[in-house]
């Protein structure tokens, strides 16, 4: 059995729009909901979990009794996407490959998912990433460079991360006792505390954008308007997008 547990606790501060960004429309429908059509698309889940932000998660709701859906439950999440991710893994039982991924990212594709899926059944974590088309410096605290990573050796994380619930849980236990804990994502937890356990890292997508701050919203409705043109088109323009943003407002979605 494989679910997928899509982590909407957060308040989007960034985008600031006054509402958690999970709940904004693009192409008519709020993010959370492309997103978890998107995942729903995928033969290989077998149970959708959504971890809400508790203070809006009424607006959800609607979500519940669509014919046909893998949503199971919708519970509130914690004050950290890490705290979100210990919730959802508390309601898991046993050790079934357990999918993690931001209610933001609407475009995650069926490919992505399957090759998650498929790697968990040599590995115990999986980390979704693509090239970056920067270069990444690292600095320190007065802003000078002290590291030029190569390029070819560096990628950008995204999401879904999966694993087998047991090794996650294992880390977070460790996690736990550790007072200067600090991780954002949930590879980070096993890699920081179970350094033997190796984490695979499948290929994600230019598309698979997180919707971080207000721009995003723009790009995000343009790829919307981009995949319903057609799958070549959306590359070619993808291409175009690298270094620049287009926006494009009021187009139809078909
Ligand atoms: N997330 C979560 N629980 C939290 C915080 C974040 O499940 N306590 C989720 C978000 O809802 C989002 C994903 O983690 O789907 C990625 O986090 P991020 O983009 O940082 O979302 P926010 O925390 O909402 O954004 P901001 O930092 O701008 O407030």
């Amino acid at each position: 059995k494989t679910i997928m547990v899509l982590l909407a606790g957060g308040v989007g501060a960034r985008v600031g729009m006054g509402i958690p960004k999970q709940l904004l429309k693009i192409a008519g429908k709020p993010i959370i909901e492309h997103t978890l059509e998107a995942c729903e698309a995928s033969p290989l889940i077998d149970e959708i979990l959504i971890m809400m932000n508790p203070g809006t998660i009424a607006e959800l709701d609607y979500l519940k009794d669509r014919p046909g859906s893998k949503l199971s439950r919708i519970l509130p999440g914690g004050a950290t996407r890490n705290e979100t991710t210990r919730l959802a893994l508390a309601e898991i039982e046993g050790n079934p490959k357990v999918l993690f991924h931001d209610a933001v990212r609407p475009f995650v594709d069926a490919r992505i998912i399957a090759d998650c899926v498929d790697a968990l059944d040599e590995y115990d974590a999986v980390d979704t990433a693509t090239p970056s088309a920067d270069t990444i410096i690292q600095v320190d605290d007065s802003d000078c460079i002290t590291g030029i990573p190569r390029r070819s050796l560096l990628r950008r994380g995204q999401t879904p991360q999966g694993f087998r619930a047991e090794v996650l849980r294992r880390a977070y236990e460790i996690a736990s006792g550790d007072p200067d804990f600090s991780a954002t994502d949930d590879c980070g937890v096993v890699f920081s505390y179970l350094p033997e356990v190796p984490i695979k890292v499948v290929a994600g997508s230019g598309a698979n954008m997180k919707v971080t701050e207000q721009i995003d919203l723009h790009i995000a409705d343009k790829i919307f308007q981009l995949q319903s043109a057609s799958a070549d088109q959306l590359d070619h323009e993808l291409g175009a997008l690298e270094g620049s943003v287009v926006i494009v407002f009021g187009a139809s979605y078909g």
